[in-house]
């Protein structure tokens, strides 16, 4: 959450700055705001509340007030003080001639702002951030580094608690931009004489390739020619180059009218990438593998520990890897995994799932499952995140940047990872012989053409969820590995649409959320295959019956050329036939296209819902 960026070099920073805050604003779109320092000692400030379209509209023909090679931006998603243009970033402090963008919370800010106060310093915000900006510029000013702006940042970081991503802009030198990270990110761009810092590669790299990502505790100063890392802790600088696998193109919508749209068509793609290379002929093979044969050989329970979509995905994999391994799992919320005393010890495999790999929740499960002894992987689409950074192994999901807010993409990436593990763990003990893992592993790999097969029937369920935009409510039925691609369905519509949704295993309906139906209701409906899952196939049309017979609009989404159920759909979505464990990764898109068109319909920016943010680094 927050984006921020930096350049200096020799071109003018506002375009770019502004363009890189056009890359992150799926980050979040509270405020946006800019510094540029004009080369004379001067810093000016521009910054607005809202998405960055305002602040570009504010700009609008004064930008030239704006002209300079060095510039720092900011797009907000709120956290202390509201969205409003006083609490945008950047904040500055002393006289002004310090500005300070900053993604994360500082958790002693009160303590800080209270002595700041005390000594007579004016808040001219609500923000944690404002305090990093006053301690910068006394330290600056008349502290016993003064005059050398790294040495005072590398101070007031040291003072700080919590997560932070910090870029700092002083009159005093123009060219020069420091920068420092603890439990959020932050990468370098090094281009041809001009350098870029940001929180993610997808701000610079329609200018460079070239990356250096900051470990923990990191300061970087930047000048058009050099980046120079030091740590501002004890620690050894530990920072990693590395070059971006992907273009612009990528991070651009390329002939869609929204990300997400492009993304819900890249899903084959993205499930294709995440499979390549993990089958050498003879097995399953992970990528950064620090976890040998051995180690996954004694695991003796499985923990899944994610949020949101990526929780969704673990709930699919839950399935999977019991059925597969014959190993216990559990898939847990990150958010209460370590509140709760869970029973971890060596032989405990945790797998860490997240998107950004920054996702606080889960960064801090990963970090409490090793101090408890506990062997951690990491499913991952963010190349060298926090959270594989400080796992035991990593497999990454190669499914491209995703930069609507909605996960999509990832998630059919993630669960097509999630089958991998299943997999890898099958084989390490033996409870599936090499052949077995073969014809797994071949019927994942035929999954991307179901997934685009799925993909091209799908005008018709456009139709449908424009006749659903004005419904109170709809409900998500489903049972087995259908049941989580109802839960991702229902989230789906309320990340998006803004409706009540919900999700249910379809069995516990009667228990109690039976009472909700009503006349006229949508609720959708996943079917088991009836050939491969015949039981649970005939108790599925049964609870379709008993909502039925209360009124309930019954949309259907089955395998195609199953008869058994048209009678009892009053919308039937057909789907291509494939393995059972495998149903999620074609039952999902239905759910994201009725979310995205019933969000459209009503009006909504489907990349930018209201209140949320793609990558969540606060607790
Ligand atoms: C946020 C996003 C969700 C996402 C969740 C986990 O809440 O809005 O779409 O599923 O974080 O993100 P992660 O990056 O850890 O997968």
């Amino acid at each position: 959450m927050c984006g921020i960026v930096g350049y200096t070099g020799s071109r003018q920073a506002l375009p770019l700055v502004l363009e890189g805050l056009r890359r992150l604003e799926y980050r979040g779109y509270d405020s946006a705001g800019i510094a540029v320092l004009d080369g004379a000692g001067g810093l000016k400030i521009a910054k607005k509340a809202g998405v960055l379209a305002n602040l570009d509209g504010h700009l609008g023909s004064g930008s030239l007030a704006l002209a300079g090679r060095a510039g720092i931006g900011h797009t907000r998603w709120a956290t202390h003080g509201g969205p409003t243009d006083r609490n945008a970033h950047p904040h500055t402090g002393g006289s002004g001639k310090v500005a300070v963008v900053h993604n994360g919370i500082i958790e002693n800010f009160a303590a800080l702002r209270a002595d700041l106060e005390s000594a007579g310093t004016r808040m001219r915000s609500d923000t944690d951030t404002e305090v990093v900006a006053h301690l910068l510029a006394a330290a600056y000013r008349d502290g016993p580094t003064a005059g050398d702006l790294p040495a005072c940042m590398a101070a007031v970081c040291r003072k700080l608690e919590g997560a932070f991503t910090l870029v700092a802009a002083h009159a005093d030198v123009p060219s020069v931009l420091v920068a420092a990270r603890r439990n959020s990110p932050l990468v370098v761009g090094v281009g041809e004489g001009e350098m870029f810092v940001a929180s993610d590669v997808s701000a610079f790299i329609a200018h460079t390739r070239d990356a250096i990502e900051l470990g923990q505790d990191q300061l970087v100063v930047i000048t058009p020619d050099s980046a120079e890392i030091t740590s501002f802790a004890a620690a050894e600088p530990d920072f990693k180059r590395f070059r971006v696998d992907w273009d612009v193109a990528a991070a651009e919508k390329g002939g869609f009218s929204t990300f997400m749209e492009k993304e819900i068509f890249e899903q084959p793609v993205a499930v294709e990438r995440t499979l390549l290379g993990h089958f050498d002929g003879s097995g399953v093979v992970l990528d950064e593998q620090r976890l040998g044969v051995r180690e996954l050989r004694t695991v003796d329970k499985v923990y899944v520990v994610a949020c949101g979509t990526a929780y969704h995905s673990g709930l699919v994999a839950k399935y999977a890897i019991e059925h597969w391994t014959r190993l216990p799992v559990e898939v847990e919320l990150a958010s209460e995994f370590r509140y709760r005393d869970p029973v971890l010890g060596r032989d405990t495999l945790v797998v860490a799932i997240s998107q950004s790999g920054e996702t606080a929740d889960t960064l801090e499960a990963v970090r409490y499952a090793r101090r408890q002894r506990a062997r951690v992987l990491a499913v991952c689409n963010t190349n060298g995140s926090q959270i594989p950074r400080e796992s035991d192994a990593v497999l990454y999901t190669r499914a491209g940047p995703e930069v609507g807010v909605a996960a999509t993409k990832t998630f059919l990436a993630q669960v097509t990872a999630n089958y991998l593990v299943g997999l890898a763990l099958a084989q390490a003990r033996g409870t599936k012989s090499r052949g077995e893992v073969a014809w797994e592993y071949a019927a994942l790999s035929r999954m991307p053409e179901a997934v685009a097969a799925t993909l091209t029937v799908m005008g018709p369920v456009r139709d449908l969820a424009r006749e659903l935009a004005h419904s109170p409510a709809v409900l998500f039925l489903g049972r087995h590995v259908g049941y989580p691609v109802a839960l991702e369905g229902a989230l789906k519509l309320k990340e998006l649409a803004y409706m009540h949704a919900e999700g249910f295993a379809a069995g516990e309906l009667k228990h109690g959320p039976i009472a909700l139906i009503e006349n006229g209701l949508p609720v959708v409906v996943t079917m088991p295959s009836p050939k491969s899952r015949p039981i649970l196939h005939s108790k599925m049309l049964s609870n379709i019956r008993e909502i039925q017979a209360r009124g309930a609009r019954t949309i259907v989404v089955a395998e195609e050329f199953d008869d058994t159920v048209a009678p009892f759909a009053d919308y039937l979505i057909e789907l291509p036939r494939v393995p059972a464990l495998f149903q999620p990764l074609v039952a999902a898109i239905p759910m994201q296209i009725i979310a995205a068109e019933i969000a459209r319909s009503r009006g909504y920016d489907i990349d930018k819902p209201r209140n949320l943010a793609k990558s969540v680094t606060v607790e």
